[in-house]
C-alpha cells in the first residue's frame, strides 16, 4: 500500500503515544467528596457506594494528610444530619458537622482546598435542596438559608464554597453575604448546570436524603444543553469562581460546549451513580475498575473540564503516581 500518512507510525511504542498524548491527568486537579458524621475513630461504610465511608472528622483529618501527600489538593465536604427538621435549622449551626470539620482540617493540613457543599437537603426532614412552604419549594426564602450557611462555613475557614441547590440568584446572594462580612478571599464553585438526574440515587442513599417527590423544578431537565449556557453565563455575572457541569458521563457535550464558549475554570462532578456502576460492574468481573476508572475520568477532561470531583480522587492519584516517570 502506498500511503503518506499512516496514524500508526505514531502509536508504535509507549513513549512515542506519550508524546502526542493530548490529555494527561493530574492529581492536582481532582476534588475527594467526603461525607461528614458525628463521634470520634468512625468510619461508617456506605452501602449504596461501596469503598466510601461516612466519616468523622478526625477520620477526615488522616483522609486530607493522604490525600495531601498523594497531590490531591482539595475536598468538597458534604454533612450526614442525623437531626433534620422542616427549616434545616443545623445547616447554619456554628458548632456544625461541618463547620467543625473545616476547623480540624484547616488546623491539620492548613493548605487543604477546603470545598463545602451548600443546599439543605440533608438537612431537613423533606429531603429538599430549599424551604417547603404550602407543597412549594420557595426560591427567595432558601437563598437567605443559603446565605447563613455559607457565612458559618466562611467563618469556619472555608476556601470554596459549592452551593448545589439550583436556587435562582444564590450565587450573587451569597457573593455579597460573604464581601459585606469580609469573606471577599472565599471563592464559589457553583453547580451551575445540575441536571434532575438519577445518577444521585446512591449519594443520596448515603445521605438519606431521598426527597419527597423530585427535584425537577429547580434542578435542569437533562434534555437541554442551550440552557446550560445561560446558567453558566448567569453565574458568571453573579460572581462565580468556578462553574460547575453535573453529573460528568452522560453530559459531556455540555462540558465541551461550556469550554468553547467561556474562558473560566470549569469543574466536572463524577456524582455517585457513575461511581457505583464501575464499582459493582468491576466487583462482578465484568469491568477492570482501575482501567474503567482512568478511561472515564480522562473522557471528562478530555471533553474539557479543569477539575472533576470524584470519588476514585485518591485511587486516581495513587495510580497517577506511581505511572509519573515510567510509560504506559
Ligand atoms: C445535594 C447534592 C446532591 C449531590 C451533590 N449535592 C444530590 C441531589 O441534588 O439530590 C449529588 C452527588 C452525587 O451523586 O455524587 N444538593
Amino acid at each position: 500500500m502506498d500511503l503518506v500518512y499512516r496514524p500508526r507510525r505514531l502509536r508504535r511504542t509507549a513513549p512515542i503515544r506519550g508524546m502526542v498524548r493530548e490529555t494527561e491527568l493530574s492529581p492536582r486537579q481532582l476534588i475527594y467528596p467526603i461525607f461528614v458524621t458525628e463521634g470520634k475513630s468512625v468510619r461508617d461504610p456506605i452501602d449504596s457506594m461501596p469503598g466510601q465511608f461516612r466519616l468523622s472528622a478526625d477520620e477526615i483529618v488522616r483522609e486530607c494528610e493522604e490525600l495531601y501527600s498523594l497531590g490531591v489538593g482539595a475536598v468538597n465536604l458534604f454533612g450526614f444530619s442525623a437531626v433534620k427538621d422542616e427549616v434545616a435549622t443545623k445547616s447554619y449551626d456554628p458548632e456544625g458537622l461541618v463547620q467543625n470539620a473545616i476547623r480540624e482540617i484547616k488546623g491539620a493540613v492548613p493548605d487543604m482546598c477546603v470545598q463545602t457543599d451548600v443546599a439543605l437537603d440533608p438537612y431537613t426532614t423533606h429531603g429538599h435542596d430549599g424551604l417547603v412552604i404550602d407543597g412549594e419549594i420557595v426560591n427567595d426564602e432558601s437563598v437567605e438559608v443559603l446565605c447563613k450557611m455559607a457565612l458559618s462555613h466562611a467563618e469556619a475557614g472555608v476556601d470554596w464554597i459549592a452551593p448545589s441547590d439550583m436556587m435562582d440568584g444564590r450565587v450573587g446572594a451569597i457573593r455579597k453575604a460573604l464581601d459585606v462580612q469580609g469573606f471577599s478571599h472565599v471563592g464559589i464553585l457553583a453547580y451551575s448546570a445540575k441536571y434532575a438526574s438519577c445518577f444521585y440515587g446512591p449519594f443520596r442513599g448515603a445521605l438519606q436524603s431521598a426527597p419527597s417527590g423530585h427535584k425537577k423544578t429547580y434542578q435542569m431537565d437533562p434534555a437541554n444543553a442551550r440552557e446550560a449556557m445561560r446558567e453558566i453565563a448567569l453565574d458568571l455575572e453573579e460572581g462565580a469562581d468556578v462553574v460547575m457541569i453535573k453529573p460528568a458521563l452522560a453530559y459531556l457535550d455540555v462540558i465541551t460546549r461550556v469550554r468553547e464558549a467561556f474562558d473560566a475554570p470549569i469543574a466536572a462532578y463524577n456524582v455517585s451513580g457513575e461511581y457505583a456502576m464501575v464499582v459493582s460492574a468491576a466487583e462482578k468481573g465484568l469491568l477492570d475498575r482501575d482501567q474503567a476508572m482512568m478511561e472515564m475520568l480522562t473522557s471528562i477532561k478530555r471533553a474539557g473540564a479543569d477539575m472533576i470531583l470524584t470519588y476514585f480522587a485518591k485511587d486516581a492519584a495513587a495510580i497517577l503516581r506511581a505511572d509519573f516517570g515510567s510509560f504506559k
